[in-house]
């Protein structure tokens, strides 16, 4: 198992370029301090502006302002939600992995639905606050120790279903933003492949483009039906989109 994320590629984000002639290290000595100075400026008048939009959106968005009201961490919670109505696939006695939990809306709708005899467990890189029934990780999942620890976690239970809404920090740089979205992904299939029961589902989050048609294939190896579902919760400019893979083969 550990293999196979040692074989994965890892994501090279220190990539940089080096002058290859004389204006161009004209331009590294002489102008460059200048243009850094004038792009930060530059930058930090745009992310301003764009944060205010942001959270103007934020605050105005019915489903935050739901979320508040119900008492769910994230707006997330109605996704998980609505694709549920449609899917039911957490029932009472669902034992479940949840992959990129916090801040832990989802964990929070899974554990009332699988009542006293089922189980979530559930992972992030962040730290996720206290959940009655949940049993948290901290940890990178990309790295082999903490997918251990997960592991053991489990103590060998065979899971009914792996949600994944883990999503990379966006750099701002699209091709390397969608590589590493799509690493966290395949990490998130091997686990499935690896530990659901045969006839279990995987909830994934992808992002469509680059990359998309390849991991699509490879859920249909491994599920003997691949569904998307674009939930009312999950923003139409977003790319986002889920694929629920049903009955493991
Ligand atoms: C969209 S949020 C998940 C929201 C969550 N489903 C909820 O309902 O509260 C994506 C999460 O993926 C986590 N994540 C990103 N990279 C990760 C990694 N390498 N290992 C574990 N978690 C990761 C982030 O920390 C973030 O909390």
């Amino acid at each position: 198992m550990s293999d196979k994320i040692n074989n994965k590629i890892k994501v090279n984000t220190q990539a940089t370029r080096q002058p290859e002639n004389s204006v161009q290290c004209y331009f590294f000595i002489f102008r460059l301090p200048e243009y850094l100075f004038i792009n930060r400026k530059n930058n930090m008048v745009q992310r301003s502006k764009s944060s205010t939009t942001w959270m103007n959106e934020h605050v105005n968005d019915p489903y935050v302002q739901r979320a508040q009201k119900d008492g769910y961490r994230a707006r997330a919670a109605y996704k998980l939600l609505e694709i549920n109505e449609k899917d039911k696939i957490i029932k009472p006695n669902t034992v479940l992995a949840d992959l990129g939990s916090a801040p832990g809306s989802w964990s929070q709708v899974a554990i009332k639905l699988v009542g006293k005899q089922g189980k979530v467990f559930a992972l992030d890189i962040l730290p996720m606050e206290h959940i009655d029934g949940v049993q948290f990780i901290q940890g990178d999942f990309r790295e082999a120790d903490v997918l251990a620890q997960f592991e053991s976690l489990l103590e060998n239970r065979p899971l009914d279903l792996v949600i994944c809404d883990m999503a990379p920090n966006m750099s701002g740089n699209a091709v390397m933003d969608q590589a590493r979205s799509y690493y966290l992904c395949e990490l998130a299939l091997d686990f499935s492949q690896n530990h659901l029961k045969t006839g279990g589902c995987f909830l994934v989050k992808v992002f469509q483009g680059s990359g998309y048609q390849e991991y699509l294939t490879a859920m249909r190896e491994t599920f003997t039906v691949v569904q998307t579902r674009k939930p009312d919760a999950s923003r139409n400019r977003s790319s986002e989109i889920y694929l629920l893979g049903k009955n493991k083969r």
